[in-house]
């Protein structure tokens, strides 16, 4: 029997102000379509299983019903932040959660992935909307490797493929969602470079021979303002602000 998002279980375990209110399908579409940006900042928007779950660069993403967590929380940061670094900052809290859940350390692939044992187990996308931002997460927790969709950048992988358990999703969401206040209040506060502590020491592609946009060499880090930089030879570090990255694993 899957463990249930439904509002029951989840509210009751709610600490902060995202999720208030939280919204449920048990089957949609995608969660990000479920939130409008006159919505209260800080609803949430949860689903068991979507049926049209997108990713970034118009990818699918998808989890068999029941298994993984799939969310969209709406955010309304002033024009001052720039709101596409809330796909790190939201990695920045999965890592967090799932840190402190399984006790495995958890790595930040840029610009948006969430890496625990080199394998993909959740990815973030920022959608802006009339000056919102709709913050969607997808997190791998109990997919079997038979249940994970096909290699397309990284390697998918699950909390239970990683494990060897299941994990409670419910308990799982609503310590992400802590975490993801208590980040986005930072980022609000001092931006990225507050959170700099916690995504530079994670940094998956550290080192690493990366391609992205075009632009070859090894990753040298993710800087204080979230992009990427690459020293393509010769003393010369590139710097790029958004992308596909491709990498040797
Ligand atoms: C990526 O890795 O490309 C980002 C994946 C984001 C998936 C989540 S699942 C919840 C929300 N609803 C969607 O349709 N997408 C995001």
């Amino acid at each position: 029997m899957p463990d249930s998002l439904a509002p029951e279980t989840v509210e009751q375990l709610l600490r902060g102000r995202l999720g208030r209110p939280y919204l449920y399908e048990e089957q949609c579409g995608s969660t990000q379509d479920l939130l409008e940006p006159a919505m209260h900042e800080g609803t949430v928007a949860v689903a068991d299983e979507q049926t049209a779950g997108r990713g970034r660069m118009g990818r699918r993403w998808q989890a068999p019903a029941g298994k993984a967590i799939h969310c969209s929380v709406l955010l309304k940061p002033p024009p001052a932040r720039r709101a596409p670094e809330l796909s790190l900052v939201a990695g920045i809290a999965v890592a967090d959660t799932i840190e402190r859940t399984i006790g495995f350390a958890a790595q930040i692939k840029w610009p948006n992935d969430v890496m625990l044992r080199r394998a993909k187990v959740a990815g973030c996308l920022a959608e802006m909307r009339d000056g919102a931002v709709i913050l969607g997460i997808g997190i791998n927790v109990n997919q079997t490797r038979e249940e994970l969709p096909p290699v397309t950048g990284s390697p998918p992988g699950s909390l239970f493929v990683a494990t060897g358990q299941e994990w409670p999703r419910a308990a799982l969401l609503a310590m992400f969602l802590a975490d993801l206040e208590r980040c986005y209040s930072e980022w609000l506060a001092g931006g990225l470079d507050s959170l700099y502590p916690y995504l530079g020491s994670r940094d998956f592609l550290r080192g690493r021979h990366v391609s992205v946009n075009g632009t070859s060499g090894t990753a040298v880090k993710i800087d204080r303002a979230g992009r990427l930089e690459i020293a393509v030879g010769h003393g010369e570090v590139r710097t790029v602000e958004s992308g596909e990255v491709r990498y040797e694993r």
